[in-house]
């Protein structure tokens, strides 16, 4: 062979090679859908969830890879859990990503007119804009700054009882009282807890509603069971809804007498708002009292649970590594000293507490996964995803990817003031650590729900040495989590607190 028959044999070599490969993996990618197990006839692979979905999602893509399948019935989902993948889904092709899945639950429940469930539509947006620049922006929420602190210093009080007499203490439920009193005192002007015996079902109501929002309905995901309530989980909505509305009616028209009485005055929650949205006519889309009844009920099952429960497993992961609790005593000593109680404008003054609140999210995200759907046909990483693919971007299992985070199970928040993690935050900019999630379908609560936790950690670790009590030899924290659509605690938080600094001397407030 010659040298030109040589340089000939080994350009049409290099070419079929190369041709060949872009045959397989790229013009192959193009046009394939993600990697998967292989699914049974109709059922998908539902025989493969576990309680926990985002633990049985992670589990998956440790074998299948970060950007996988899966068929619930005859949906199609995608899981994607790399930052790079979750940028590519919510940033680059967010606008396909806009929509949220839906159920028979949610409709029943949510009289078919949520906000967080809501297409990205004109009644989306309206909403969106109203709750960024009026109800949850900084202006209202410092106009409710008085409430947050009466409410925190409430708290703070029955626990310092508790301290003084060694009793134990059930800490989840004393902060679902208080994120409950919050969020209801802002929006209706009442609290969820102490004499009104109805309030305290609102929050029953709640509990009920993140429940059975997380569970998958055989009738929604298998087109011929659609007639069928195998689960009883149409009835339950049913039964939810029924007590839910019979509350807020009552709620919404005893303000609606005492409105009638009253001219005219400046609106003193977001009820009133609402009323005079809808009284004015100036609504820039349809407003009904089923959308009000839907926003409210929004604004509780987003906002409370999820913020008492990533400050109850801040208070576990304290109570585990003494350690961190000390250090971050120090800090608060240091910085706001004994003598008066921390409060939220403190916050952008305590890096190492502001680390242990993102220490505490990367590991306990209070919702595990943002989940949205498509709205049109899209290729991600060259894989070909469908319109209506439901997405899950496991932000859990991302907190515990070790080619992210250095040794990713020790709750160690010194990592975020270390050269290579210190400009992360956790408002949606770095892709990461969501725990609120991102862009325009990112959470409008943020700001409110940043305050609230700053200044219940920061106090609770002011005010407080944290132990087991004093019966409990297993010398540590249990940390399970209980199945749904968030991930709080599977047992409710039993601890001991000891006095260091006594909210009912100091003043500060
Ligand atoms: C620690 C507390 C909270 C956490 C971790 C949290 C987290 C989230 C996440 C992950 C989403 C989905 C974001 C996405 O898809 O990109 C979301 C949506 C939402 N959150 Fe929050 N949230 C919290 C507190 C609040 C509060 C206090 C409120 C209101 C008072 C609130 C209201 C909402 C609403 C209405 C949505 C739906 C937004 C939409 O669909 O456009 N959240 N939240």
């Amino acid at each position: 062979m010659d040298h030109v028959e040589a340089a000939l044999f080994a350009a049409i070599f290099l070419l079929s090679a190369a041709l060949l490969n872009h045959l397989l993996t790229g013009k192959r990618r193009q046009n394939a859908y993600p990697p998967g197990p292989f699914p049974l006839p109709i059922i998908g692979h539902l025989h493969l969830l576990g309680p926990r979905l985002h633990h049985t999602f992670h589990d998956l893509t440790q074998r299948y890879g970060p950007l996988m399948q899966v068929r619930l019935g005859s949906i199609r989902c995608v899981i994607a859990a790399t930052p790079e993948l979750a940028k590519e889904f919510l940033k680059t092709s967010e606008l396909v990503f806009s929509a949220r899945k839906h159920s028979t639950a949610i409709d029943i429940v949510t009289y078919e007119s949520s906000f967080a469930f809501s297409p990205y539509g004109p009644y989306w947006k309206y909403i969106k804009k109203l709750c960024t620049y009026e109800l949850l922006g900084a202006r209202n929420l410092n106009h409710f700054l008085p409430i947050r602190t009466i409410e925190v210093k409430t708290f703070l009080e029955a626990l310092m009882q508790k301290g003084k007499t060694g009793e134990r203490l059930n800490v989840t439920e004393e902060l679902v009282k208080l994120t409950s009193n919050v969020i209801s005192q802002m929006m209706l002007s009442i609290r969820c807890s102490g004499t009104e015996g109805e309030t305290e079902a609102v929050r029953t109501v709640i509990r009920e509603v993140t429940q059975i929002f997380g569970e998958f309905d055989v009738a929604d995901i298998i087109w011929f069971c659609k007639n069928f309530d195998f689960q009883g989980i149409r009835k339950r909505s049913e039964d939810i809804q029924r007590r839910y509305d019979a509350l807020l009616e009552k709620i919404i028209t005893d303000r609606e007498k005492q409105r009638r009485t009253q001219h005219g005055g400046e609106a003193k929650d977001f009820l009133d708002m609402f009323l005079d949205i809808m009284k004015s006519g100036k609504a820039e889309v349809n407003f009904t009292r089923d959308h009000l009844k839907a926003l409210i009920l929004d604004f509780f099952t987003a906002g409370t649970d999820t913020t008492a429960i990533v400050v109850g497993w801040a208070i576990a992961e304290l109570i585990n590594n003494p350690n961190v609790l000390k250090k971050a005593q120090a800090e608060i000593d240091k910085v706001v000293g004994l003598h008066r109680i921390l409060q939220e404008s403190d916050g952008p003054n305590l890096p190492y507490l502001n680390a242990v609140i993102k220490e505490t999210f990367r590991l306990h995200p209070p919702i595990p996964m943002l989940s949205r759907k498509s709205i049109s046909d899209c290729v991600i990483d060259g894989y070909t995803i469908p319109a209506n693919t439901l997405l899950f971007v496991n932000i859990w299992s991302m907190g515990r990817n070790p080619k992210i985070w250095d040794n990713p199970m020790a709750f160690r928040p010194e990592r975020f003031l270390e050269k290579e993690k210190t400009g992360i935050d956790i408002k949606g900019q770095h892709f990461e650590l969501l725990p609120f999630g991102t862009g325009r379908r990112g959470c409008p609560g943020m700001l409110l729900a940043i305050r609230e936790v700053v200044v219940i950690i920061g106090t609770v670790i002011q005010c407080f040495d944290w132990k087991l009590p004093v019966d409990d030899v297993s010398g540590l924290v249990d940390m399970t989590e209980r199945p749904g659509l968030t991930a709080p605690r599977a047992d409710d938080l039993i601890c001991r607190v000891v006095p260091r600094v006594d909210p009912l001397v100091v003043s500060g407030h």
